[in-house]
């Protein structure tokens, strides 16, 4: 049977993912935003080029009606603003928690059976936010991040090393910011630890390349972030879940005693499938990994109680 996904927020990372999904011939999509033409004009244009990418999916736009998503199986949800220089994800809570909370509920109404990959910043806060307003259980709400993330170091990790990105494994877990927990023990190539195959130097210097991967984007783009990778990294998730192949991914998941965390959305490895998160893997981290999760996790804690306080 035809799947169904609703990309809400026609901007740059939605209308890509809406690409991306339509062009591996994963799902119908049905794109949603709030300005008027916007995604109605997106859609036709990617319908116009199914022609040509040899696709058969049905990709509508809509402005404000949800009604286009209705019975989605999968609903990805970018709306809200990006940053510019000078701003950090952090920046953009206040605006972006309420366009989170109005749009996850639209949602919730027409498609209470989907599973929703947040991708709005700043992500592990926006989780929170799309978990309460939604009402959905803890395994239909993931955040795209550290698939993201791992990809930037393992495109890093190849760059250095002159091999090919598909010889690389990368785990990046925590919260999608500044204190992002990049795990050179836990990344390969053809199976080789990194820290066999660089020095320390060179490790220390690619790992914050990676922590600093959306800011060197916006520091080029100038007008707004990065979107093709982000892109890439959400439809990887979704066709994970449409496919139901059990593919394991850092992503954000709500930790109920995982890794000594409480109620809280972070990143962390899961197993995605047909339901969503399907298990949370708890991989052995050293005193030093694990502080530094513990780090993060109080960063994304101070967020999301700056959502209590401004609700
Ligand atoms: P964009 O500005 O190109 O697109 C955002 C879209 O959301 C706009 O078209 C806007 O009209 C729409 N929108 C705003 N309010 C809305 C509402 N109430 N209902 C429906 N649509 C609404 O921004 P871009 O580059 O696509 O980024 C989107 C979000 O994703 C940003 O918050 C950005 O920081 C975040 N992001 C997160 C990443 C991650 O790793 N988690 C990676 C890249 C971006
Ligand atoms: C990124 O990492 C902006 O969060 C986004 O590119």
């Amino acid at each position: 049977m035809r799947k169904k996904a609703a990309v809400i927020g026609a901007g740059n990372v939605g209308a890509t993912a809406a690409m991306r999904l339509a062009e591996k011939g994963l799902a119908d999509v049905a794109l949603i935003d709030i300005l008027e033409g916007v995604p109605a004009g997106k859609a036709l244009d990617l319908t116009e080029a199914g022609p040509i990418e040899k696709h058969d999916m049905k990709i509508v736009g809509a402005t404000g009606d949800y009604e286009a998503a209705r019975g989605s199986d999968i609903v990805i949800i970018t709306a809200g603003i990006p940053r510019k220089p000078g701003m950090s994800r952090d920046d953009l809570l206040s605006t972006n928690m309420g366009i989170m909370a109005t749009v996850t509920r639209e949602v919730a109404a027409v498609a209470p059976d989907a599973i929703l990959i947040i991708v709005s910043n700043p992500l592990d806060a926006m989780c929170h936010v799309a978990y309460e307003a939604s009402g959905f259980p803890r395994n239909r709400i993931i955040g795209m991040a550290g698939v993201l993330d791992s990809a930037r170091f393992r495109a890093f990790i190849a760059m250095e090393l002159n091999v090919s990105v598909e010889n690389t494994h990368a785990f990046v877990l925590g919260g999608h910011g500044d204190t992002m927990v990049p795990l050179p023990r836990y990344s390969t190539v053809a199976g080789i630890p990194i820290t066999e195959l660089m020095s320390p130097e060179r490790i220390d210097a690619l790992v914050e390349r990676t922590r600093n991967g959306g800011a060197e984007i916006v520091g080029l783009l100038k007008t707004g972030s990065a979107y093709y990778a982000p892109s890439s990294a959400a439809v990887e998730m979704a066709e994970a879940i449409l496919k139901d192949n059990k593919k394991i991914l850092p992503c954000a998941a709500l930790l109920n005693g995982e890794y000594g965390i409480h109620d809280l959305f972070i990143g962390v490895p899961v197993k995605l499938g047909g339901n969503g998160v399907e298990e949370i893997i708890e991989i052995k981290l050293t005193e030093a990994e694990k502080a530094a999760l513990d780090h993060s996790a109080d960063a994304v804690r101070k967020l999301v109680a700056d959502i209590r306080r401004l609700s």
